[in-house]
């Protein structure tokens, strides 16, 4: 289905997973990391982690082939050179706050990137794993000199919307804040408004209640796998 017709420029926690169910419920086909995670087999991560090392080469047309929307933090590592490939595409700006922001990563994403949970590169999961440790803010969220220092995530988390606005030309770029609602971004899409209310989902908690839920099947299936192993 690629090319891609709209781009979320955004750093993951700005309300990406709504605003992807947003765009589905307007007849796109977005594209969130929420999904390789939602692959039992995980074999879908391995091109996104292809593309992640080496951006300048990949195929876009087929990493996100069957889509035509990209968010979440594959979707801002990799928005330049979707604007490059897609210069027609819309790009879309998901805005909060820096401080809203910064209090939501560290109380889902990041205690998940910095958990001690190591792949070795043929476990099913080392591209997911891998593939998250370089997108998530460039790999600075497993550098405390940078990442535990508030003004320098300010920074970062502010340069990367301004270099965003300073790129994309006025008429293709649409801010939605988070909270917003339906209407703005609608009418920037040239879409109806639809009759079911915005999304709103992924919040600190559903986020965490997922990762212990994913952790308990993890550890159920390594159990069931030693214990078929003793047998
Ligand atoms: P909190 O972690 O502060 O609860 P993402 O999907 O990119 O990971 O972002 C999730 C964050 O966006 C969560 O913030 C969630 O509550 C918030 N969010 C998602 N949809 C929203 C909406 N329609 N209105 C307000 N906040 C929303």
């Amino acid at each position: 289905m690629a090319p891609i017709k709209v781009i979320n420029a955004s750093l993951g926690r700005t309300g990406t997973s709504s605003f992807c169910e947003a765009m589905d419920i307007l007849g796109y086909k977005c594209h969130h990391m929420k999904k390789l995670l939602a692959d039992p087999t995980y074999e879908t991560s391995k091109p996104f982690y292809e593309a992640a090392l080496n951006r300048d080469e990949a195929d876009w047309d087929k990493v996100y082939a069957g889509y035509d929307v990209t968010t979440d933090f594959t979707g801002s590592y990799f928005w330049k050179h979707l604007f490059a490939k897609y210069p027609d595409a819309k790009v879309i700006l998901t805005e909060r706050p820096f401080e809203e922001w910064f209090k939501s990563m560290q109380n889902t994403i990041y205690p998940v990137i910095r958990s001690k949970i190591q792949y070795e590169p043929d476990h099913p999961r080392y591209a997911l794993r891998q593939l998250s440790r370089t997108v998530v803010l460039e790999g600075i969220i497993e550098d405390d000199d940078k990442y535990m220092n508030e003004d320098f995530m300010r920074r970062y988390y502010n340069n990367h919307i301004e270099e965003v606005k300073r790129t994309v030309p006025a008429n293709q770029l649409y801010s939605l804040k988070l909270g917003e609602g339906w209407e703005g971004i609608c009418k920037f899409l040239g879409k109806d408004v639809p009759d079911v209310p915005y999304p709103k989902v992924n919040s600190t908690a559903e986020f965490n209640k997922k990762v212990s839920q994913t952790r308990a099947r993890n550890e159920a299936i390594a159990a069931a796998a030693a214990a078929a192993a003793a047998t």
